[in-house]
């Protein structure tokens, strides 16, 4: 079973992700992507844009900003309702969520109930994770959005806690410039910030990371049971193409009275982790609730016309999100493997072809000769334009193939001594390992058939 540790650890021996500001002690469990790392991230919203944008007809894309109109939060709820209750220990004064010190002991959820969370870890003296005493202060209300300031604007101004605000307030702007008909999705990807009390996981919890949601339209009179299925099927049907396996997945449905008054049904997917089944992506029907909040707090009509019926009305909507990190994290945990291959040990990221952060490395058998250095490079030089390549010359064959197996790359491509003969070389396959002579001038035909 691979563990946390192997993956934050090949992570950063590899280029994919370092911890954040690491010359200066580390920063807040933040973590910055790398070379491999920014490549697989956009591999995975590149395939989230072209499956959920470009391969369907009723959506569409935005890309709106990050700092939004004070008022939106307010609108929103996020201003009083996007809460987290924190608790903090006495002795050692550290800081912790009380919903997740109570769902160890209780095994349940207890969003907002603050006196009751406070009572079960004083009754149950739940000790601190940290120091082991067992003194809680009162479980409190925690506000997760960032503040900031704002040259000119009096009010204060929040970094957007989710991306699924900037597509609401864009709903009239796409009613009046795009010919859509109701049932209709608006998606975005972007950044999103929240102050969460206590980050942690790796990339499965930080305080800066990103979203791919969408939030789609529908009539309030449609049937809208089936439609949440096929959503729920489409989010699994996703994670599944990035390499996640169906047994690790499980659906959780949130229970009828925990849901806000607005919502129909939510239901998280979550993912086996190393730590346990957590969140991986949600769904939610957040019936007419958004439109008509922020209707009222900015006095224009944000209503859908239906011509067919001469019917004017509000949408409900349903609201698939997606966690880019979550995402990348599962891919990068269900990619790895550790193989024995004649007693030593092979560690390969198997990710599907679609999101390897490299697709082709081309390598010199030997750096020291002239000859195999340039044909690899004339080799590498015609294949870049096409294909994401390396070229890598560095140590001996062994150690490159290693290498490249630890981050990915679908296929090693060798020039050796045969190859300037016979301009041919050897195209080697990451997950079987066997090695297969191509004539050069066949090579970019060969590739595309296999990465295509
Ligand atoms: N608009 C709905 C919404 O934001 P959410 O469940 O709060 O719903 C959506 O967040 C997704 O964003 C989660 O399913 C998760 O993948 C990701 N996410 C939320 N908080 C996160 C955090 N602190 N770090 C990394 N990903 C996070």
């Amino acid at each position: 079973m691979v563990t946390m540790e192997k993956i934050v650890s090949l992570c950063k021996r590899r280029g994919f992700i370092f911890p954040c500001s690491e010359i200066y002690g580390g920063f807040a469990n933040a973590y910055d992507y790398g070379p491999y790392g920014v490549e697989l991230k956009n591999n995975i919203k590149k395939l989230w844009w072209e499956k959920f944008v470009h391969q369907r007809q009723d959506i569409i894309g935005i890309d709106g900003s990050i700092l939004l109109h004070p008022k939106l939060w307010e609108a929103s709820g996020h201003l009083t309702g996007f809460n987290d209750a924190m608790v903090d220990c006495k002795e050692c004064k550290k800081r912790f969520r009380a919903d997740h010190l109570v769902k160890k002991i209780a095994g349940e959820d207890m969003e907002g109930e603050l006196e009751e969370m406070t009572k079960i870890l004083r009754e149950k003296k739940v000790r601190c994770p940290d120091c082991g005493a067992s003194d809680w202060t009162e479980a409190k209300n925690f506000n997760m959005m960032f503040q900031t300031e704002m040259n000119g604007i009096e009010d204060k101004v929040y970094l957007r806690p989710e991306t699924a605000g900037a597509i609401f307030i864009n709903f009239k702007n796409i009613i009046d410039s795009m010919r859509v008909k109701i049932p209709f999705g608006i998606a975005q990807i972007g950044k999103a910030f929240r102050n969460e009390i206590i980050a942690g996981n790796f990339i499965f919890r930080t305080r800066e990371f990103e979203q791919m949601e969408i939030e789609y339209f529908i009539n309030p009179e449609a049937k809208w049971e089936s439609l949440f299925d096929e959503w729920l099927n489409l989010q699994e049907e996703f994670i599944m193409e990035i390499g996640a396996k169906k047994e690790n997945l499980r659906k959780r449905e949130h229970p009828k009275e925990k849901l806000s008054h607005y919502s129909k049904k939510t239901v998280d997917i979550e993912y086996k982790y190393p730590f346990g089944f957590e969140e991986l992506f949600g769904l939610a029907h957040r019936g007419d609730f958004d439109l008509s909040q922020h209707s009222k707090y900015s006095n224009e009509k944000l209503e859908y016309f239906d011509a067919e019926n001469n019917k004017k009305f509000t949408p409900h909507v349903l609201e698939p999100t997606f966690g880019v990190d979550r995402a990348l994290l599962v891919a990068l945990l269900s990619a790895y493997n550790e193989e024995e291959i004649k007693g030593e040990k092979r560690i390969v990221l198997k990710f599907p072809k679609e999101i390897a952060p490299i697709q082709i490395a081309v390598f010199p058998l030997l750096r020291n000769k002239p000859e195999l250095v340039k044909k690899a490079k004339e080799v590498y030089e015609q294949l870049k334009p096409e294909f994401i390549c390396e070229f890598d010359d560095n140590g001996n064959i062994g150690k490159r193939y290693r290498r490249q197996d630890e981050i990915g790359t679908l296929m090693c491509l060798t020039i050796d001594f045969d190859s300037l003969e016979n301009d041919d070389l050897t195209v080697r396959d990451r997950d079987t390992m066997k090695q297969e002579r191509v004539k050069i001038k066949e090579l970019i035909e060969y590739l595309r058939n296999k990465l295509s």
